[in-house]
């Protein structure tokens, strides 16, 4: 009994000194421990209040996505030849695998689709004015196979773009 006793009290004595060990280790350390995170609670702190001219009340994609087609104006001359020379460039990244190298809807990409991909010389997309244009490529047709690139060109190389494909009508 007496020894029973003795080991436990030993035993004891050396998880005891153990533990004082380790905590004044830890007390010692540079840095926190990870279960000592500190807790963050919503609002402990005022809002930072926004400064004036952050948040955009004109322009921008919402703006062009709510107007009707008949109100949407480019933002850059669309007969600009700097215009359209990086519209051609533009077009043949984002355009051509559909409507293909020469413009007339037969690119790798675009043979997979039904209807194809519409011949963008042609009369009917000559006449689009500006606004519906753009509305077609950036949000794409409802019921249309045209694919919405509002999200994937951005808005002066797609105005670019449109300059690139209007100035196709000019040439024979
Ligand atoms: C993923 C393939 C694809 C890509 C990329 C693509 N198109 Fe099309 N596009 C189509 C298809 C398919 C149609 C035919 C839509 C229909 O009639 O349903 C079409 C139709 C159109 C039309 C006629 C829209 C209408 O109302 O009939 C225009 C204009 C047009 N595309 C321009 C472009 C321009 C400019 C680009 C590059 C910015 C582009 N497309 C990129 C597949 C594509």
């Amino acid at each position: 009994m007496k020894t029973v006793a003795v080991i436990f009290a030993f035993v004891g004595t050396v998880l005891l000194v153990a533990y004082g060990v380790l905590t004044y280790y830890d007390n010692q350390f540079p840095f926190a421990r990870m279960w000592e995170t500190p807790g963050v609670w919503p609002h402990e702190e005022p809002l930072l209040v926004m400064k004036d001219g952050v948040v955009p009340f004109s322009g921008g994609e919402a703006i062009y996505r709510s107007l009707p087609m008949d109100q949407i104006r480019s933002p850059i001359p669309l007969d600009h030849p700097d215009h359209i020379l990086l519209g051609q460039k533009g077009y043949h990244n984002f355009c051509a695998p559909c409507h293909g190298p020469n413009h007339d809807g037969i690119g790798t990409v675009g043979q997979s689709f039904a209807p194809l991909p519409t011949d963008l010389r042609s009369e009917k997309v000559q006449a689009y004015s500006e606004g519906e244009m753009f509305k077609d490529i950036s949000y794409g047709e409802e019921g249309k196979r045209q694919p919405p690139l509002a999200t994937t060109i951005d808005m002066t190389t797609r105005w670019q773009i449109i300059a690139y494909v209007r100035s196709l009508g000019l040439r024979p």
